[in-house]
C-alpha cells in the first residue's frame, strides 16, 4: 500500500519522506497493519525514514492482542547489501527485526543460524515465490508491502501483488519518484477496481485486485 500524489509520485523531488497521507490514510494504513503477519519495506524506505510504521490506535492493538498476536507485526527489511545504520531510531522500535537478503548462486542454506546484531532473524531468498514461501512456513502468508518505489516495482511486475491499495492524496509534487518506476511495469491488466473510499481531506483510498496471472 502507498500513498500517492495526483501526479503519481510518493517522494517529493528530493526524495525522502513526503508526508503525503493525512488521517484517513494513516488509519488505512494501520488497520493493514493490524491484519498482517508481517511488514515488508525496502531497505532505502528506512534509511530514509528511520523508522517503520506501527500500530498506534488502541482498538487495533487490543484486537491483535486478544487474537494471540504480537501488537506489532515484524518489520521485514529487504536490502543486498545489508547496510542499515546503527543509530536509526527503527533499532528501539517494539518490533520484530528481519533482514531478507537474495541468496549467493548455489547457497546451500537459506536461514541464518545466527543473525547479524540487531536483527531476531536473518534470511536469504532465492526467488520471490521462494521466499513468500519460506515466510509462510514461518506463519507470515499475510503480508503488507510498505513501499517503497524500487522494491514495490519488483513485487509487481513479479506478479507477487495480489492487491494494491493507493491512498490518492491531491498534491502534485513533480520530480522524479513516481510510485512506480520506469523500469517495471504492471502486469497486463485491467486491475478490478475492488474498492473507492474518501478518507477524508480531500483523500480517496482505491484498492485494486491484480488480474489473473497467465496460465493460472
Ligand atoms: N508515499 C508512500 O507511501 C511511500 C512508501 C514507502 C516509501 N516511500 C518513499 O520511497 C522512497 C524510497 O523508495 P526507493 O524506491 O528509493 O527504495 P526502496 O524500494 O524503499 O528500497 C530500495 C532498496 O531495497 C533493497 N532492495 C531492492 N530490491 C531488492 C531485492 N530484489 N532484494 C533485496 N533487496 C532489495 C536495496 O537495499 P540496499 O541498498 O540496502 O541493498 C535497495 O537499495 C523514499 O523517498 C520514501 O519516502 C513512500
Amino acid at each position: 500500500m502507498l500513498a500517492v500524489s495526483l501526479d503519481g509520485r510518493l517522494a517529493p523531488p528530493a526524495g525522502g519522506a513526503a508526508q503525503l497521507g493525512g488521517r484517513g490514510d494513516r488509519r488505512a494504513l494501520e488497520e493493514a497493519l493490524a491484519w498482517a503477519d508481517a511488514a515488508l519495506l525496502g531497505a532505502e524506505t528506512l534509511r530514509r525514514h528511520g523508522s517503520t510504521c506501527l500500530i498506534h490506535a488502541p482498538d487495533l492493538l487490543t484486537e491483535r492482542v486478544r487474537q494471540g498476536r504480537h501488537a506489532q507485526p515484524p518489520a521485514l527489511v529487504l536490502s543486498r547489501s545489508g547496510q542499515i545504520p546503527g543509530d536509526l531510531p527503527f533499532w528501539r522500535q517494539p518490533l520484530q527485526r528481519w533482514l531478507l537478503m537474495p541468496a549467493a548462486p548455489g547457497a546451500l542454506s537459506l536461514t541464518a543460524p545466527q543473525p547479524p546484531s540487531g536483527w531476531h532473524r536473518q534470511l536469504w531468498f532465492s526467488s520471490w515465490p521462494q521466499l513468500r514461501q519460506a515466510l509462510a512456513a514461518e506463519g507470515l502468508a499475510r503480508l503488507v508491502l510498505l513501499g517503497g518505489a524500487q522494491l514495490a516495482g519488483q513485487l509487481l511486475a513479479a506478479g507477487q501483488v495480489d492487491e494494491l491499495q493507493l491512498s490518492l492524496c491531491p498534491l502534485l509534487l513533480g520530480g522524479p519518484h513516481s510510485w512506480l518506476p520506469a523500469s517495471h511495469s504492471l502486469p497486463p491488466g485491467p486491475w478490478q477496481l475492488m474498492e473507492h473510499r474518501p478518507l477524508g481531506g480531500d483523500e480517496l483510498l482505491l484498492r485494486y485486485r491484480r488480474p489473473p496471472l497467465p496460465g493460472a
